[in-house]
């Protein structure tokens, strides 16, 4: 019987030789890094090595298995390229995204509470989104129910954030990105700036739940571990100002059921599930928009800013 707390793992098993074989192996590949002149990439190298043989020792990866999981990475390598990601993809359903966020954004408490907590990136950010004006819609056309966001941006200490840019980035009601569509189009994407008391607003459309990319190996993964690519409805943040940590975050929909059953890139985070509260067709619209017979959503975000991480 073992006399730690630790579990009896695949190499345990094996006998005093056997053992000694495999850790020599370990270790010398682990030595191989020592000369590196970078110490960071040294201590990183050296990390994977133990890990990455602590697995295949762990699980005694057959030979046919290791053959399978290269032609897998190689398959994820096969079907990226500019428009498609698959490496970020995996990392996603693996949850290694959001083990490094969980890493690089510690939990910043303030006076009145923490910083607004972080999520994951996605593959569908692109640069120089257009800009919007304040109260200005950044659906462009995109298919879904006009929904109106406000809020304000905060530091920690309470205090309003001029000239934030907040970056949004949205699916259509098919859950589809501009991105992904081939006709060149611009939808469901802008960037803004908080005002002088650091509010903002703006019209996009209210958020529904849609598959990530699942045609490829990642798809095939899921499929084969029973797992859904479907992730809880949410709008994309980006948040950057001066002297503040950058904020990559979302907001969920509140009674989305999908957040109930899971998120295919373990992204949800409680106090990012936001109330989008529905409006009939009718209601007066916060700037007199003329919306017709349509109904409407609307939500308010308030986003609290770390300070930037200083060196030392
Ligand atoms: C997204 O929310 O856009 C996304 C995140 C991770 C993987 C795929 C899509
Ligand atoms: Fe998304």
């Amino acid at each position: 019987m073992s006399t730690t707390d630790e579990p009896t793992t695949g190499a345990d098993q094996q006998g005093i030789e056997q053992q000694r074989i495999e850790q020599r192996l370990v270790d010398e590949v682990a030595a191989s890094f020592a000369g590196a002149q970078d110490v960071r990439l040294r201590t990183v190298l050296e990390s994977l090595t133990r890990h990455l043989h602590a697995f295949i020792r762990d699980v005694r990866l057959t030979e046919d298995e290791w053959k399978q999981a290269i032609d897998f990475l190689t398959a994820v390598g096969h079907i990226t390229d500019d428009r498609r990601q698959e490496f970020i993809l995996l990392s996603d359903v693996l949850g290694a995204s959001m083990q490094t966020i969980a890493v690089n954004n510690p939990v910043q408490d303030g006076p009145r509470g923490g910083a607004t907590e972080a999520t994951v990136f996605g593959p569908f950010f692109v640069e120089d989104a257009p800009l919007i004006e304040p109260g200005g819609d950044l659906a462009g056309g995109a298919a879904g129910q006009p929904c109106w966001v406000e809020g304000t941006v905060r530091d920690l200490d309470g205090t309003p954030v001029p000239g934030a840019r907040i970056e949004v980035w949205e699916a259509d009601d098919d859950g589809r990105y501009d991105v992904q569509y081939d006709d060149g189009r611009v939808a469901g994407r802008g960037h803004l700036f908080s005002g002088e008391d650091g509010t903002f607003r703006f019209w996009c459309v209210t958020p529904t739940p849609y598959p990530i990319p699942h045609d490829g190996p990642v798809g095939r993964l899921l499929e084969a571990a029973g797992r859904s690519p479907m992730r809880a409805a949410h709008l994309h943040f980006m948040v950057t100002a001066e002297n503040l940590r950058t904020l990559v975050t979302h907001i969920f929909v509140e009674g989305d059921e999908q957040l109930a059953v899971g998120d295919a890139v373990f992204g949800v985070k409680d106090s990012l599930v936001q109330r989008f509260v529905q409006q009939p067709a009718g209601t007066p619209t916060p700037d007199g928009r003329d919306l017709g017979e349509r109904s409407w959503a609307r939500v308010q975000f308030d986003i609290v800013l770390a300070p930037a991480a200083t060196d030392g």
